[in-house]
């Protein structure tokens, strides 16, 4: 295991960062309810409430250079030495440093000169704020006499309009000083019913809130001129553009610590409590958060808290095998991301903006598989949500924005496997709880009153949605395109000015058919009708028709001979094919297909899955499709835009990975199953620096064998591989599927590795489950009763 930047602290559920230069910024998130922050491995990042585009804290730059430019800067004046217990901005070589990344906190130790700081950074449960504890502590021999300055830049709000509307920005900025807090209210004084501060549990000696006065015009974040000369400007911003800095003149005797708190928060008020005097902001909830925080114990007891919190969730699947990177992604990393992908969806991270996307229709469905053993409620609260986005003919709009909950158009819409999502997130949530009342739950349509149908309702309309759209050989139509975005195949754009995902398609008369839609069709179409009979729902016997048939036109027109067909064309031509020069084998029929186990009788899931190892498979995953399109073509759309090797062209889209270690495990093919299981696992991974990114979580894609640096990742932390990662460890390997009636155990590990114990909170039971895995097949049905059971179990 490489170790160059950093290792894991199982015991802590940490990832220790041991030098500040990563190749990458590693972030980590906080935050559990609506407050949510993103800082870095040198406390950069920002914050916001509940939604990232329109209620963001903290300013983040776009395209900045270097990146990773602002963020919860703390300076620390000795002397003539300016440093930072994160590294950044001042990048004074530090005599210690390190960053541990833990459960919904994050840690910061810098040394230098004997003395320390160390600098813990969390959202408190219950509070819409960044809890901040800084503690110095004088590490040498001698009396120490120095200067603390804190630093925040504020956005002002809207983070799109932040950084374009310039004209009307820089005479918009206000601020209040009183005691020990700077508030931030631009935009109070009109319609927003919101504002921020960041206050300090001690009095302060100097202050800033306007950023020339602090930095001075010339100087960047690393020479602030306030710091500099040990000064403050006590400025009040007028316009340009506010920021948040206190000044401390301190002093240590050898070691003595000294811990401040600060706390970097967000207040809504009332309409009619929103001001104490004209124009003067109600300051009431702020101090009452301010005080919340104000003493060491109750820091302490806030981390205790938090603590306890993801103690709770992490506890209710943990295993115990021969494998320690098995143990640490199943118990640690691998929820901890699944839980983040669900907060945010694909909105903000350090590849996505937070200002281009909400939630996603089909995102949002798989990301609640990898929640919903933790937190039921707030899965069932999502299906809700997502729902009720619907249209009466089962379409769906792309996304919905998360403050508004409204679906929209803005990343364009008409994507033919959107529907079927919903019926995959409800079918795991009543596994998973046995709530089968969520399906008689009133859902409206498009979220218009009066409007509302019962959830199972919808449900139908997804189904139908696919047998009311189906093309000439009987398969799904695409639309705009299926799971893969960026194959377009209805679009035929000339324009470099428009967007593939909302130009105009043109499906009129289009024979534009998807194999994966199929396949989700199937596989999916195959539980609906199990959920349909069980409730008796006489619809369950058309579902499983419609199903059998869409096997048949697969098996007829989906099967190329020696692996499922990718598409077909808007002409009717084959994608996918032996016949294609480039494109030739695509991974997601051939996950989805093997899935459904379609034609698994007569071999076609076997040799499916032989020629994804043969054509897609390398040393970092399976690539998404081969060979790689090398030149645009029209006909097909942003895939084939991608250079070699990249994104949708032929990277390793990790996303989908897991369909085809969940289709090696039906087939009962462990060692393919594992192997591909390791490859995409980033704690596995064996050079970081090629990696580039966190090593701690899933990213979206990895460049593939046909890109210049293979094996190089990006897009971390915001992908449906943490949700399909995690079912397919989960259910597949680890062999632990909830059924509405119990749990199916059925492991496909290899063999080295099939003793193992497995703890799993299931409804309102416990089972302790020691596990002897010999290789046989068809598993072990452990019906569901509450209370604690220990079962030893030898398959
Ligand atoms: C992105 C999108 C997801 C899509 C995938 C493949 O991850 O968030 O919705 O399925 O790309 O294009
Ligand atoms: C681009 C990306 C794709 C993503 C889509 C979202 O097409 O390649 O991964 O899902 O944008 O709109």
């Amino acid at each position: 295991m490489d170790t160059s930047f950093g290792y894991f602290d199982d015991a802590a559920r940490e990832y220790v960062i041991t030098r500040p230069d990563t190749p990458w910024p590693w972030i980590n998130y906080l935050g559990t309810e609506d407050f949510f922050s993103l800082i870095s491995n040198t406390a950069g990042g920002y914050c916001f409430c509940r939604d990232a585009k329109f209620r963001r804290i903290l300013r983040y730059r776009y395209n900045g250079v270097p990146m990773d430019a602002g963020g919860r800067y703390y300076y620390i004046k000795d002397g003539d030495t300016v440093w930072n217990p994160g590294w950044k901005p001042c990048k004074t070589p530090l005599d210690r440093y390190e960053c541990r990344h833990g459960m919904g906190y994050s840690r910061f130790i810098g040394e230098k000169d004997g003395l320390q700081a160390e600098l813990t950074c969390w959202v408190p449960l219950g509070h819409r704020c960044e809890v901040h504890r800084l503690r110095l502590t004088n590490t040498g021999t001698a009396r120490k006499s120095f200067q603390l300055y804190s630093f925040v830049e504020w956005c002002l709000w809207n983070a799109s309009t932040d950084m374009e509307n310039f004209q009307r920005n820089l005479s918009t900025g206000e601020v209040e000083v009183e005691g020990r807090v700077l508030y931030h209210k631009t935009e109070y004084r009109e319609r927003r019913d919101h504002y921020a501060f960041f206050g300090v549990n001690r009095p302060f000696d100097g202050f800033d809130t306007d950023r020339e006065t602090f930095l001075g015009m010339y100087n960047g974040f690393e020479a602030p001129q306030q710091v500099l000369s040990g000064t403050s400007g006590n400025s009040v911003a007028h316009g340009w553009s506010p920021v948040a800095s206190h000044r401390f003149d301190m002093a240590l005797e050898p070691g003595q610590r000294d811990e401040l708190l600060f706390v970097l928060g967000y207040v809504e008020n009332p309409e009619d409590e929103k001001f104490t005097e004209q124009q003067v902001i109600n300051k009431r909830r702020a101090l009452e958060m301010m005080e919340a925080f104000s003493t060491p114990a109750q820091a302490e007891a806030s981390l205790a808290a938090l603590r306890a919190f993801w103690d709770g969730l992490l506890s209710r699947f943990t295993v115990a095998s021969a494998v320690p990177e098995l143990d640490r992604t199943v118990n640690i990393w691998n929820q901890y991301q699944c839980m983040i992908t669900f907060f945010f969806s694909r909105s903000a991270s350090y590849f996505e903006s937070g200002i281009g996307r909400g939630m996603g229709f089909r995102d949002s469905n798989q990301d609640l598989t990898g929640i919903v053993h933790m937190i039921p409620e707030r899965a069932r609260q999502r299906i809700i949500d997502i729902a009720s986005t619907q249209f009466p003919d089962g379409g769906c709009y792309h996304q919905y924005q998360p403050l508004s909950k409204r679906g929209n158009n803005d990343i364009g819409g008409g994507f033919n496997d959107d529907p079927l999502w919903l019926i995959f997130g409800t079918v795991a949530y009543i596994k998973e709880t046995g709530d089968f009342g969520i399906l008689q739950e009133p859902v409206p349509f498009d979220n218009q009153p009066g409007t509302e149908v019962s959830l199972l309702e919808h449900l139908k309309i997804s189904f139908s949605h696919v047998t009311d759209n189906l093309g000439p050989h009987g398969l799904p139509l695409i639309g705009r395109a299926d799971w893969n975005d960026c194959l377009n195949l209805n679009c035929f754009s000339d324009n470099p000015d428009e967007s593939f995902q909302t130009t105009e398609n043109q499906s009129e008369g289009s024979q534009a058919e998807s194999l994966m839609i199929a396949g989700l069709f199937v596989a999916e179409g195959k539980d609906f009708a199990e959920l349909l009979e069980r409730i008796g729902d006489s619809d369950a016997a058309g579902v499983k028709q419609a199903v059998a048939a869409m096997e048949a036109a697969v098996k007829k027109d989906g099967w190329d001979g020696e692996w499922f067909l990718r598409a077909y064309d808007f002409y009717g031509r084959k994608i996918g094919s032996d016949e294609c020069a480039e494109g030739k084998v695509f991974i997601e029929s051939q996950g989805w297909c093997t899935m459904a186990r379609i034609g698994a009788e007569e071999g076609l899931c076997d040799k499916a899955l032989d020629s994804a190892v043969k054509y897609l498979e390398c040393d970092y995953g399976m690539v998404l499709n081969n060979p790689a399109y090398t030149a645009y073509i029209k006909d097909y759309g942003e895939i084939s835009t991608y250079p070699e090797g990249y994104k949708e062209n032929a990277g390793i889209f990790c996303h989908n990975n897991p369909w085809v270690i969940i289709g090696e495990a039906m087939a009962g093919r462990a060692d393919a199953a594992w192997r591909h299981y390791c490859k995409i696992t980033p704690a596995f991974c064996q050079d970081q620096r090629l990696r580039k990114v966190e090593p701690y979580v899933f990213c979206q894609m990895v460049a593939g064998k046909d890109a210049a640096r293979p094996g190089e990742g990006k897009n971390s932390w915001l992908t449906g591989t943490a949700a399909w990662t995690w079912k397919a460890v989960s259910e597949f390997l680890l062999g632990v599927k909830p059924q509405y009636d119990g749990l199916l155990i059925d492991p496909c590990l290899p063999l080295p590795y099939g003793t193992y114990r497995v703890h799993r909170r299931f409804r309102d039971a416990e089972y302790d489950l020691n596990i002897h895995y010999t290789g046989r097949r068809g598993g072990c049905f452990l019906p569901y009763e509450a209370g604690s059971h220990t079962v030893d179990i030898e398959l």
